[in-house]
C-alpha cells in the first residue's frame, strides 16, 4: 500500500482526492501497488464529506507517520506551504506539489534538500497544468540544448485576449466575463500583470539552464494595456495578440520575458486560444517541439499531482531529477534583446515616427486619428531611444519571430 497524505484541500487537492479513487486500478497497475489517501490536512471542516473521515489540522501527523511515503502540496503560495514541504522532505518523504509560488522561489533548496534525503520532490502541475512539460525537460530533451522555450503559460489572459479578439471586446468587459465564468480571480492582478506566468517561466528556465532564475529578475508586462484597437492592426495584419512567457539564448545571452506579443499563423502558439496553454520548446537536435493542453482546472491539474506521486512510488531511495543549482544565473538586460515592433501612433506623429523609426509603409486599421506601423527588427534600447522622440505614440507591441 502507497499511503500519501494531501496538504491543503481546495481545488487541486479535492482534485487528487478524487483522482485517487476515480483511477484507483490504473494507479495500482501503474505504481505497483495501491495508492490510499491517509490523511487531508486542512484547517477548515468538511462536515459530510468523504474527506472528513481522513481530515486532519496537525501538519505534524503526517511528518510523524512512518507509513506516509509521499506528501502532496496543493496549498498554494510559499508559506506555510515551504515549512511543511521542508518537514516532509526532512522526514524522508517526497513531496508532489502544484504550487508555482513555492517552486519559483524556494526550489533551489528543495530540490537540494530532496537529493540530501535520497527523495524526490518532483512539481509537474505547477506550469502548464496537466501538460507534461516539467519532466519532458528533465528527461526527454536532455540530449538537447535547449535554446528556446516560448509559452502561453496562463489560462486566463488567453480566455481574455481570445474574447477581445474574437468578440471585440474591451479587456475590462472580457476581464468581467472571465471572473463571471470563474476563468479569472475575482483579485485578478497574478494573472492579467502577467506574474503567474513570469513564475512558471522562471520555473522552465531554471530547468533549462540548471541553475536558479529569480523571477524577480524576468521583464514582466501583462495585458492590462492591450487594446481593442491594438486587435484592429492585429487583424488587419492576420496575427494574433497572446501574452508570451519565453526564455531565449541568443549569441551568448540569456533573456528571460513575459509580454504581450504579436504572433503570426505559422508560429506552432498562433492557434493557441482560450484557456488552453501551449509551450513551445526549441532544441539545437530535435528542433521545434510543442506542447499543448489544460493549463489550469481541478482534474487536469490533479492528475499530474497524482502521476507525480506514481512516479515517486516507483523510485523510492532515489532521487530521480537534479533539477536546478542554488548558484543564481544572472540574465542578459533585454535592452539588447532584438524584435520588430508594431507602433501606434497619433496622425500628427506622422513626421516625429519617421525622423525617430526611418522610413516605413504606414498601415489603415480603420481607427479613427491614428495609424500604425511596423518597425525593422531592432533592439529594446534602440526601440526605446526612438520612441521617446515620438511623444504621439499610443502603444507598441512586439511581434514574435
Ligand atoms: N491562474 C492560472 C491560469 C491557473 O489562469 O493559468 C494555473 O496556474
Amino acid at each position: 500500500m502507497i499511503q500519501i497524505a494531501v496538504m491543503g484541500f481546495g481545488t487541486i487537492g479535492s482534485g487528487v482526492f478524487d483522482v485517487v479513487n476515480t483511477n484507483r486500478e490504473i494507479l495500482r497497475k501503474n505504481a505497483g501497488d495501491d495508492v490510499e489517501v491517509k490523511y487531508v490536512l486542512d484547517i477548515r471542516e468538511f462536515p459530510g464529506q468523504p474527506v472528513e473521515k481522513v481530515l486532519i489540522h496537525d501538519v505534524d501527523t503526517i511528518i510523524q507517520d512512518p507509513d506516509v511515503s509521499i506528501v502532496v502540496e496543493t496549498m498554494g503560495g510559499v508559506e506555510p506551504a515551504f515549512t511543511f514541504v521542508k518537514k516532509a522532505l526532512e522526514a524522508g518523504k517526497s513531496v508532489a506539489t502544484s504550487n508555482k509560488e513555492l517552486v519559483a522561489k524556494k526550489g533551489a533548496e528543495l530540490l537540494a534538500l530532496a537529493k540530501e534525503k535520497s527523495v524526490n520532490f518532483f512539481f509537474e502541475a505547477s506550469v502548464g497544468g496537466g501538460i507534461p512539460i516539467i519532466r519532458p525537460l528533465l528527461s526527454c530533451l536532455t540530449a538537447d540544448d535547449i535554446e528556446e522555450v516560448t509559452g502561453i503559460l496562463n489560462g486566463t489572459t488567453n480566455y481574455i485576449l481570445t474574447k477581445m479578439n474574437r468578440e471585440g471586446m474591451s479587456f475590462e468587459a472580457a476581464l468581467k466575463e472571465a471572473q463571471d465564468n470563474g476563468f479569472a480571480e475575482r483579485k485578478p492582478e497574478a494573472d492579467v500583470e502577467g506574474y503567474d506566468a513570469c513564475r512558471k517561466i522562471a520555473i522552465l528556465s531554471s530547468i533549462v539552464l540548471g541553475q536558479r532564475v529569480d523571477f524577480e529578475d524576468i521583464y514582466t508586462e501583462g495585458i492590462s494595456k492591450v487594446t481593442t484597437e491594438d486587435f484592429a492592426y492585429a487583424n488587419k495584419l492576420g496575427w494574433e495578440i497572446k501574452l508570451l512567457a519565453s526564455s531565449q539564448k541568443a549569441d551568448g545571452n540569456v533573456y528571460a520575458m513575459v509580454a504581450p506579443a504579436l504572433v503570426k499563423p505559422g508560429h506552432p502558439l498562433y492557434a493557441v486560444s482560450d484557456v488552453f496553454n501551449g509551450i513551445m520548446v526549441h532544441g539545437n537536435m530535435v528542433d521545434d517541439v510543442m506542447f499543448y493542453g489544460r493549463g489550469a482546472g481541478k482534474d487536469a491539474t490533479a492528475s499530474a499531482v497524482v502521476a507525480d506521486v506514481v512516479e515517486a512510488a516507483k523510485n523510492p531511495g532515489v532521487t530521480v531529477y537534479g533539477g536546478w543549482t542554488e548558484e543564481k544565473k544572472a540574465l542578459s538586460d533585454i535592452a539588447t534583446s532584438r524584435k520588430q515592433f508594431l507602433v501606434r501612433v497619433k496622425n500628427e506623429g506622422l513626421e516625429a515616427a519617421r525622423a525617430a523609426f526611418g522610413e516605413f509603409d504606414a498601415m489603415d486599421a480603420c481607427v479613427e486619428g491614428e495609424f500604425g506601423f511596423l518597425t525593422k527588427e531592432i533592439s529594446e534600447a534602440e526601440f526605446a531611444e526612438a520612441a521617446a522622440k515620438v511623444p504621439e505614440m499610443l502603444h507598441r507591441i512586439r511581434v514574435q519571430k
